[in-house]
């Protein structure tokens, strides 16, 4: 695409970009400028490289040093965007870019990524192992990053912020890794053996994919009930439930592993049994689900929804360890879920004005109702959730994040 060496512009149409992301080792199909800043007139962008076909290795190497930051022209984003694609593990893991630049640059890729997997129509297995595929390579080229506890500190930025599906999608595969990097004990426990480096990265590789994909049966949820902006009522309450088995149907004929598959249809269930979609308890709920529930329920406390403010990670985990001292009267909520799922609408055909009014307000008494239960619900949870996780686990997760300077979490175990 022909570019000009020089444009005057606000800045609207250029992307700035760290200079270290170029890899001097990967041909850039893009051409650089640089900023001069000037009062009261619009900025010049000056081309400095046009391609690296036709610079030598070592002078790149330099000037790439030499810059601090570099702009590219919005027209060429899509070449930018594969070629961060292609180098992202050499981005990842360069020991001088910023580890807010870092996570930057992995959650832009990855939510495109995610967002091509949830949009993918899954009608055919091909199309299906096509996204996994797409994703297992991301992670791959993820893994040595966002395995580290030092990474940690590019979650911690993102605490707070407000709950997106992908990137929580996101956030629980890298929580997942990093744990998993940190507890390889569990799973020699598991296999009887120490694992080897190679079975540790795949497992780390596996259990991720399936946190990135964990939440994909929400696109067969209404849109209305996924994104409603306030509390939901039972019928809405379960039917978000139905998400579990809906991933698990449309994942069904794919190659992911059948721990991968476990994972994304258990990790609603709760350690006593409470949870969803088959009320497993205990010994019964599979390793990598107990790991994808607490990173799930940890990303959700701490992200702001229309409904709720962010939690810090302090307040999360403390709500996640307690014990919950309504727990009798939780559970019947939670009963009440699954066993009146049904909202009376009432099947209005006759002409009796009286009837139709009185079924009408019956109706509306019976959503107000359903709306305080939630109310309650919610209020009742955030008492105590000690009984949705395992409690060696749960405290293995807080060891393992307090691990991380960003997390200030001592005087919590
Ligand atoms: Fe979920």
């Amino acid at each position: 695409m022909g570019l000009a060496e020089e444009y005057f512009d606000d800045g609207s149409s250029f992307l700035a970009i760290d200079p270290l992301s170029i890899n001097p080792e990967s041909l850039v199909d893009f051409s650089l400028f640089e900023r001069h800043v000037r009062k009261n007139e619009q900025d010049r962008f000056r081309c400095l490289l046009v391609d690296s076909q036709a610079i030598p290795w070592e002078r790149l190497l330099k000037l790439l040093s030499s810059w601090e930051v570099v702009y590219i022209h919005k027209k060429q984003n899509f070449n930018y965007t594969q070629y961060v694609k292609q180098n992202l593990e050499f981005i990842l893991n360069h020991e001088n870019i910023d580890v807010k630049k870092k996570t930057g640059t992995l959650i832009n890729i990855a939510t495109e990524v995610i967002q091509d997997s949830f949009a993918a129509n899954f009608v055919s297995p091909h199309e299906c192992d096509r996204a996994i595929e797409n994703i297992e390579k991301l992670v791959s080229q993820a893994m040595d990053f966002i395995s580290g506890i030092d990474s940690l500190k590019g979650i911690a930025d993102l605490i707070g912020h407000d709950y997106q599906t992908h990137t929580h999608s996101i956030k629980v595969g890298w929580l997942t890794a990093t744990f998993i990097n940190a507890n390889p004990d569990l799973f020699e426990v598991e296999t009887g053996a120490p694992l080897g480096e190679d079975q540790l990265r795949d497992l780390m590789v596996q259990a991720t994919v399936a946190g990135f994909l964990h939440d994909i049966g929400k696109i067969k949820i209404p849109r209305n009930v996924i994104n409603k902006k306030g509390k939901l009522n039972n019928l809405e309450y379960a039917l978000i439930q139905s998400h579990t088995a809906y991933s698990t149907s449309i994942l069904f004929e794919s190659k992911l592993p059948r721990s991968s598959m476990q994972t994304i249809l258990y990790h609603h269930e709760n350690e006593d049994g409470s949870g969803y979609p088959c009320g497993l308890s205990g010994e019964q709920i599979p390793l990598i689900a107990k790991i994808c529930h607490i990173a799930d329920v940890f990303d959700a406390i701490t992200s702001k929804r229309s409904y709720k403010a962010a939690r810090s990670p302090f307040a999360a985990l403390k709500i996640m360890a307690g014990d919950n001292p309504h727990l009798a009267t939780l559970r019947k909520f939670e009963a009440e879920v699954r066993e009146n799922t049904k909202i009376p609408v009432a099947a209005i055909v006759r002409d009796d004005y009286e009837a139709k009014l009185r079924r009408l307000r019956e109706r509306e008494i019976l959503e107000e109702e359903a709306k305080k239960r939630v109310v309650a619900r919610t209020r009742l949870r955030d008492q105590g959730m000690s009984h949705c996780f395992d409690t060696d686990l749960l405290r293995r997760f807080i060891l393992t994040i307090n691990r991380s300077e960003n997390f200030d979490l001592s005087g919590l175990l």
